[in-house]
């Protein structure tokens, strides 16, 4: 896909490498018991197909749907719930697969939100992670990349449900159309 407006800034190679690793690593990091794999919809479910299928063992998969931002560039702060887990988390490892931390507002609810669910232990993987524009405090325990303060998109990453199907992650450069949005 051409598109002026869009800069790379991980290519697909790059993404693709990580996520082995990171499979690696997880799958070391719990070598038994039932480990839960949660998407974080809709941004992370590239992400959570690829890293699944890195993993070295069995895996569960659920999905959440949670609304934070609306159709601009920044969050609202309000966090919702769209759809909620079908498998209960009692006594299960648990692992959040997000796409990006932003501000934090999203992932401290979610794990206030799954704690009270009663899992065995509770983990956020993220891939990307933009750690200058923390709001509130969350622990992540696995980052594929850290990124500069710049909006991307692509591998499931939108601006206004656009470009998620992109194979890499690249940077929307500013237009008058993007900067309007915000
Ligand atoms: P947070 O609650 O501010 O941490 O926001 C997390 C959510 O905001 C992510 O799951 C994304 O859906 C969205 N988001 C944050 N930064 C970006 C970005 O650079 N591009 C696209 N979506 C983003
Ligand atoms: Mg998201």
């Amino acid at each position: 896909m051409i598109d002026p407006k869009l800069r790379v800034l991980l290519s697909s190679v790059q993404i693709q490498q990580r996520i082995r690793e990171m499979g690696e690593e997880i799958s070391r990091d719990y070598p038994t018991g039932n480990l839960h794999m949660i998407c974080i919809l809709k941004g992370a479910c590239f992400f959570l197909t690829d890293l699944a299928r890195a993993m070295k063992r069995d895996v569960f998969v659920d999905f959440m749907g949670i609304s934070t931002y609306g159709k601009g560039k920044t969050t609202s702060g309000e966090v919702k719930v769209t759809k909620d887990l079908d498998i209960s988390l009692q006594g299960a490892d648990v692992l959040i697969v997000e796409d990006i931390v932003d501000s934090g507002v999203t992932l401290n609810y979610l794990m206030n939100l799954l704690e009270q669910r009663k899992p065995k232990s509770l983990k956020i993987a993220t891939l990307l992670d933009k750690p200058e524009r923390r709001l509130r405090p969350v622990v992540v325990s696995y980052v594929g990349f850290q990124i500069p303060d710049e909006f991307v998109v692509g591998y499931g990453l939108d601006f206004a449900e656009k470009y998620r199907n992109l194979d890499d992650i690249c940077v929307l450069e500013e237009t008058p159309g993007v900067a309007a949005a915000k």
